[in-house]
């Protein structure tokens, strides 16, 4: 057999989906793991992607997408994002995860690096690995609120980066950064002359303070905005997301476009045009769902005395479980869902600083999502299935 590309055995696996797939062979999983929403489609959405299908609208569309859908993404991100851009700055791309490399791949240069959060989506590092550039980890630490240090990313920068990736409201943390930390990242960005590539894919679910887009006070042209509609909308397996870049990029994207996927799905570009410009009832409605779970989360937690941050957006708990996982929290979560029947993702695979973590999607039953939370191992109490045999027999 000749031999195949290292580039390709180079890039880190994700260990979300390795609890995922364990799960899926195991009955009666409480499936906390994945970040799924877990709110019905919209039925205008469906109705219009299922009245795409039987027009037989199906042929290819223009690459960058359908022009009506363009125009009601500029729209949107004109009035809710406050982003002064038109239909010629937005492409649509099949879910944020091709938007992201597009945008990758329009910056980086094999050997370039690329400032990624830690913890941070897994994506952020796979994608510039993918791209034969270096994911350099910039850590959101405890201590400072899972917030930035900006100090500390200055000291990070060599004559190699060219880029910084921002997320925000945050996966795996819920973190949502507010707009002076915003502009204290734009600010870095542009002191060393990085693009900012801003994942804006929970915008819909920020709580604690108002989610911002950096690229509203781009005055300079170095934001390259992500946004998707898989959470807003519970549309992930639509595979819809769009990315803002300045104009004059018509020509490379087209031709990235085209050899990557050509388009998204027609029906599917369909269905998101009448998810963004038509009622939005659903997405307060799941805002609300998952706003009462994380809160409810949080009173349980407090009750059991498990750490836990705050969360202030999307829709996980990031959760301290470094009094049992023992310096090796993938293996932990593993025995975890082999002993609890409980899926959790571990903090490690979002980076070296998720040791010691887990996080836990609360796009879940309210029912489902505590059941699980209480079978976790409290700090200073027994097991939860000692706890559990000690009230049964009492
Ligand atoms: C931060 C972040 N960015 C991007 C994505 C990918 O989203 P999409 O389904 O739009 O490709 C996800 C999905 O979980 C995510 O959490």
């Amino acid at each position: 057999m000749p031999t195949f590309s290292r580039t390709a055995f180079d890039v880190p696996g994700s260990g979300i989906r390795r609890i995922h797939e364990i799960a899926l062979r195991m009955p009666g999983v409480l499936a906390l793991a994945v970040g799924e929403p877990d709110q019905p489609v919209a039925p205008h959405v469906l109705e219009a992607a299922s009245r795409a299908w039987l027009a037989d609208d199906t042929a290819y569309t223009a690459n960058a997408g359908i022009a009506p859908l363009r125009e009601a993404i500029a729209a949107k991100l004109r009035r809710v994002n406050g982003i002064p851009v038109d239909a010629d700055n937005v492409w649509v791309t099949p879910g944020a995860t091709e938007a992201l490399f597009l945008a990758l791949s329009l910056v980086l240069e094999p050997g370039d690096e690329v400032l990624v959060p830690d913890p941070g989506y897994t994506t952020f590092t796979m994608a510039p690995r993918m791209l034969s550039a270096v994911p350099v980890p910039y850590r959101l630490d405890p201590d400072r609120g899972f917030l930035p240090d900006v100090a500390a990313l200055d000291a990070q920068v060599t004559s190699r980066t060219r880029a910084i990736i921002v997320n925000s409201p945050s996966n795996p943390l819920g973190v949502v950064f507010p707009e002076p930390v915003l502009r204290q990242l734009l600010a870095f960005a542009s002191r060393h002359d990085l693009w900012l590539i801003s994942d804006e894919v929970y915008e819909a679910f920020a709580w604690a303070v108002p989610h911002v887009s950096p690229a509203a006070f781009d005055e300079e042209d170095r934001v390259l905005t992500v946004h998707s509609f898989s959470k807003t909308y519970a549309l992930t397996g639509a595979r819809v997301g769009s990315l803002v870049v300045p104009l004059g990029l018509d020509q490379v994207l087209r031709t990235y476009q085209e050899a990557i996927v050509s388009c998204v799905n027609t029906p599917a570009q369909h269905a998101a045009l009448a998810a963004i410009s038509g009622p939005q009832d659903a997405v307060a409605a799941a805002g609300e769902h998952y706003r009462g779970n994380l809160t409810a989360a949080a009173a349980l937690l407090d009750g059991l005395g498990i750490r836990y941050l705050e969360p202030g957006g999307a829709f996980y708990l990031w959760i301290d479980v470094s009094h049992a996982s023992g310096g090796d929290v993938a293996h932990w979560a593993e025995q975890f869902l082999l002993e609890q029947r409980v899926s959790v993702a571990p903090g490690s695979a979002f980076g070296a600083a998720g040791e010691g973590w887990i996080r836990v999607c609360a796009a879940a039953s309210r029912e489902t999502l505590l059941a699980g939370l209480a079978r976790l191992p409290r700090p200073d109490g027994p097991e939860p299935a000692v706890a559990a045999a000690l009230t049964a027999g009492a």
